[in-house]
């Protein structure tokens, strides 16, 4: 079973009272229940079951301004809001740990390091929507988190934090842990339904959105790690102090996953807001370079977000500022490219995943990333031929916006962002038939 050794800044988060999420990853006794209950855990769900309602719980999250962090950024206490309160079904909370984002590698830490965070966010908000039965999602892959997890889960069980009659409040709830289908499409989260059911991984339909219409045709939130991690610091600190961390729209911290060629690559907690520049260079976080290398450009929130070129880093981690430049915060993994990278090889590995990512369920998608991926490979194998690169900007625009899910966006959004930056770049690897700059690598 591996277990994920990588770096984290909690050193420095146990200096800064307004960082939590990785205050206790690095004690290896944070996975056991006695100790997190040490450290404060199960308060803000002792909180919740004493005296707050539903209602309250919501209102809080909202007014903490709390966004998903699974890639799309909706605020949390909006959608959990969604749930038809009339509504005589029962409702499911699904914890979407699935994380297949090439890139990141947030979500395991938490999993594997801090469970009973997860846990404990988990059950406010499924106290939030009144369900009594939750499931967690994890990437099949992550035998380590699972396994942890089902620790976790039967500690919190044995313990009286899940159960019946939590803290004798009248209140039930259970858990389910289950391992996920080994695609990167079912962290998509109807895909993520679909496949919990037992049926095949691929997207809905929308409408009905699973908060009317979602797991067993019945309301469900589905929820990504690192936001309900974080709902529990919100209920005990409440909302006003964790909407004073970050910036105005994109408030809270975030953990962003930093890896490619930087001398330190880890998982960093900040406040929304930081500088890339700063993530990137400081000593205290990437420490700059690799061979202390010019950089050439940033993806800066998983491999299907656009790229940034060098001139554009000094900015803002937070969701509006990478729009403005074109780009998106999404899932928070910062993939850092040398000079030495050839982009149409970068671009080729990228496209290859989501070709072979790729459902199936809707032509575009389905065909469009197939010819994709055939065009890019022969112009990174030296054949590339006149009229290339309109051919695959054409492919491009008649996959975007035209596919079921965002995975067919995904798979374009960094090819038309790698042409519009480097368009000289494509243009050289066809006519000469070679790379403009070698691929070297030298990751540690
Ligand atoms: C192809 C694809 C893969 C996704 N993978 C994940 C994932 O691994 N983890 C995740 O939390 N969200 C993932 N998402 C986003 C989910 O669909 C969903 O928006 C998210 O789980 C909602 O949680 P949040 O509101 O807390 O961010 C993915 C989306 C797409 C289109
Ligand atoms: S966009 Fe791609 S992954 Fe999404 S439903 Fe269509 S074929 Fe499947």
């Amino acid at each position: 079973m591996f277990y994920s050794p990588v770096r984290t800044n909690a050193a420095q988060v146990a200096k800064d009272e307004n960082l939590h999420l990785f205050r206790y990853v690095e004690d290896p006794d944070q996975c056991k229940v006695d100790t997190f209950v040490a450290h404060g855990g199960y308060e803000a769900w002792k909180k919740v079951l004493n005296g707050m309602s539903a209602d309250e719980v919501i209102d809080v999250v909202k007014k903490s301004g709390l966004r998903g962090r699974g890639g799309a950024g909706f605020p949390t206490g909006m959608k959990w809001s969604f749930v038809p309160k009339d509504s005589t079904k029962p409702r499911y909370l699904c914890c979407n740990a699935d994380e297949s984002e090439p890139g990141t590698c947030k979500d395991r830490v938490l999993l594997e390091r801090d469970p009973h965070s997860v846990i404990e966010g988990m059950a406010i908000a499924a106290y939030a929507i009144k369900c009594h039965l939750m499931f967690i999602y994890i990437r099949g892959e992550f035998a380590y988190a699972i396994e942890r997890m089902k620790q976790a889960r039967d500690e919190a069980l044995a313990k009286g934090h899940l159960g019946k009659n939590i803290y004798s409040s009248g209140y039930d709830l259970d858990m389910v842990i289950y391992s996920g289908g080994g695609a990167y499409i079912c962290g998509e989260e109807t895909a993520l339904l679909n496949s919990l059911e037992g049926h095949r991984g691929q997207p809905r339909i929308r409408p009905p959105f699973p908060a009317i219409e979602g797991l067993y045709a019945s309301p469900t939130i589905v929820n990504n790690v690192e936001s309900l991690a974080s709902v529990p610091y919100i209920i005990k600190r409440g909302a006003q102090w964790y909407s004073s961390l970050g910036t105005e729209k994109s408030s809270g911290t975030k953990i962003f996953s930093l890896s490619g060629h930087v001398k330190q690559p880890g998982n960093y907690e900040v406040a929304l807001g930081f500088n890339l520049k700063k993530l990137i260079y400081d000593p205290q976080y990437g420490g700059g370079i690799l061979g202390d290398k010019k950089l050439k450009g940033v993806i800066p929130g998983g491999a299907s977000t656009p790229f940034l070129t060098p001139e554009m880093i000094d900015i803002k981690l937070d969701y509006e500022s990478l729009q403005e430049v074109g780009s998106m915060l999404g899932s928070g993994a910062v993939i850092v490219f040398h000079e030495e990278t050839c982009i149409v090889w970068t671009i080729l590995k990228l496209t290859h995943f989501f070709h072979h990512e790729s459902c199936g369920k809707c032509t575009p998608c389905r065909e469009g990333t197939a010819w994709l991926e055939q065009i890019i490979r022969r112009i990174e194998n030296g054949q590339g031929r006149d009229g290339d690169i309109e051919k695959i900007e054409d492919i491009c625009n008649n996959i975007l916006g035209r596919t079921i899910c965002p995975l067919g966006d995904a798979a374009v959004m960094p090819i038309q962002s790698s042409i519009k930056h480097w368009r000289d770049e494509w243009q050289y690897h066809i006519e000469h038939k070679k790379c403009m700059v070698e691929t070297h690598f030298e990751f540690k």
